[in-house]
């Protein structure tokens, strides 16, 4: 018998990581032969943790908070969407031996909300709140959806003007501090902060909603986000979590290393039972 393929992602924490049980899904929906583990690296330890993975004889790694700045700096070669980026989520050990970066958070993100959704970019003034690594690995593929306008906003609204400066020459990009939204009114809003993992919710205008927004929140869980909650409560068109996020971008992780795209729609149902379970 041969070995079977060796797959991992490396956070801190790690401890509630569904990777490993939605990459689980895709190799039985797809008959693929591998191994795919949830590994707690030291903060301090990343490169050596991964060095060792990949001399080991490792095939590829997912990488998570906080270490995708990381593995940007680990990898030998990047695809162009990680080289805009900064940021990597996925090595890769290619056949001559090149340890290779991609990011799939954006284009997961961009799947999520046309593929599964039904939403669109095309044409619609998005808001985009935050200006962290999670911000900014989906503005490239947000700007590519052809938005009418994007505006990031930030709590430190130097960091969104800097990611708008950095991605100017992609897309018609605003970015500042919360004031920029003034009374302007928007069709898509993304919440790419962490504030909602400390059950904190950033100090928005409830009068940036029509009634036919949509709003998104990069984070899941059992419950509603506080983000998710205010925008219900303004009475958003639509509200939406970010698991259907999670399972897009690594069926395009799993694409990459395994060349099969497996059919995410049931995963996203069984893992939202999953977790309600939980
Ligand atoms: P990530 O990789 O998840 O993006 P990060 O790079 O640390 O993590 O960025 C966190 C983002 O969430 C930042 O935009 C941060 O705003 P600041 O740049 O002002 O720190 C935002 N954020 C975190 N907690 C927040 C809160 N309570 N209210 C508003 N924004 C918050």
């Amino acid at each position: 018998m041969t070995e079977k393929d060796r797959y991992a992602v490396f956070g801190n924490p790690i401890k509630h990581s569904k990777s490993p049980l939605i990459h689980a899904m895709f190799a039985q929906q797809c008959s693929q032969q591998m191994l795919y583990r949830a590994v707690r690296v030291e903060l301090d330890g990343f490169a050596q943790a991964a060095s060792n993975f990949f001399n080991g004889g490792g095939a590829g790694l997912n990488v998570t908070v906080p270490f995708k700045r990381e593995a940007f700096e680990f990898a030998n070669r990047l695809s162009e969407r990680a080289a805009q980026a900064g940021a990597v989520n996925t090595l890769t050990r290619a056949p001559d031996g090149v340890i290779e970066g991609d990011n799939t958070d954006g284009i997961g993100l961009v799947r999520d909300l046309i593929a599964n959704l039904g939403w669109a970019v095309q044409g619609l003034r998005v808001l985009l709140i935050g200006a962290g690594g999670a911000a900014r690995g989906v503005l490239e593929p947000l700007l590519q959806e052809c938005p009418q306008e994007l505006l990031v906003v930030n709590r430190t609204g130097s960091r969104a003007a800097q990611l708008a400066m950095e991605f100017a020459d992609v897309g018609p990009l605003e970015g500042g501090a919360y004031g920029l939204i003034g009374a302007r009114q928007f069709d898509l809003v993304i919440n790419a902060t962490s504030a909602g993992l400390s059950g904190a919710m950033p100090e928005l205008p409830g009068s940036l909603l029509t009634e036919r927004s949509c709003c998104y929140d990069m984070v899941y869980g059992a419950e509603p986000t506080p983000f998710m909650r205010w925008a219900a409560f303004h009475a958003a068109w639509a509200v939406a979590d970010g698991l259907g996020m999670l399972v897009e971008q690594a069926a395009e992780s799993f694409y990459i290393w395994r060349g099969v795209r497996p059919e995410t729609g049931p995963v996203i149902n069984e893992l939202r039972q999953v977790i309600a379970a939980a």
